[in-house]
């Protein structure tokens, strides 16, 4: 007899990640000598620098092995307090920062924390793979905007405000946006940050992951700029200073 474990109801809202099972494809033809380049998971190509491994082995070795805060320690809050101030000209106070295991992990917090069955969260569309299925884990209903290859796989001003109702908790944004490329500009973003106003209800969440990862002739600025006064703004910035360094 074979027994099945339970799994709840949020659990069988999401389906596996599509990513990992890219990723594990690669893996498997790789092994069977297949010469393959995987483009699934978002992992740079070089190993992490020295400077943080050291770093990383003696705090170890100085002890710093304990619970922390558990929105992280003062130090890290303040680091990331000036990285803000330097790159982007925002401003936080400590109470506002709170560190978790990745993006994946902020995302999950921050979307389990705030919506209820019933709400609405806008994606623009091409978007990461774990959204939807977070929002769905949260309860809530994921609502897509489509931007397409025409207008630069970038969602207009009139697009965000026709999608947006009274259960809209919140607006995921990425830009530079995975898995498009598409890079939003101070004006196009101010013209989105303008319709947000207007909507005092919806919260911000502005996925930054590739801040630093771009090409052409660009200079990042994040929807956190242009959101100003800001109801809620969650910036996931785990893995870009890292991919910069
Ligand atoms: C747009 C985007 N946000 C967030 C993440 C997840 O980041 P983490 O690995 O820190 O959970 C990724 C990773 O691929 C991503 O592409």
């Amino acid at each position: 007899m074979s027994l099945k474990p339970h799994t709840s109801a949020a659990l069988n809202r999401i389906q596996p990640s599509a990513t990992l099972a890219m990723t594990a494809r690669v893996t498997k033809l790789k092994a069977d000598g297949v010469d393959v380049i995987g483009l699934s998971a978002g992992e740079p190509d070089f190993d992490t620098p020295d400077f943080v491994k050291e770093a990383a082995i003696e705090a170890i070795r100085g002890g710093q092995t304990k619970y922390t805060l558990v929105d992280g320690t003062v130090a890290l809050k303040e680091a990331i307090r000036g990285k803000f101030r330097r790159d982007n000209g925002l401003d936080f106070g400590l109470d506002q920062i709170t560190v978790n295991v990745g993006g994946k992990h902020t995302l999950f917090n921050a979307l389990v924390a705030t919506v209820d069955p019933g709400d609405e969260v806008i994606i623009p569309a091409p978007y990461w793979v774990s959204y939807p299925d977070i929002v769905a884990f949260a309860g809530g209903t994921p609502v897509t905007i489509e931007a397409s290859a025409a207008q630069n796989y970038k969602i207009t001003p009139e697009q965000l405000d026709a999608a947006i109702t009274a259960k809209t908790r919140w607006i995921i944004f990425n830009s530079p946006s995975n898995p498009s490329g598409a890079a939003y500009s101070p004006e196009e973003l101010d013209a989105l940050g303008e319709v947000i106003r207007r909507h005092p209800h919806v919260m911000v969440m502005t996925d930054d992951m590739y801040e630093h990862v771009w090409y052409a002739d660009f200079a990042f600025s994040t929807l956190a700029q242009s959101t100003r006064p800001p109801t809620a703004i969650v910036g996931v910035a785990s893995a870009a200073d890292l991919i910069a360094a």
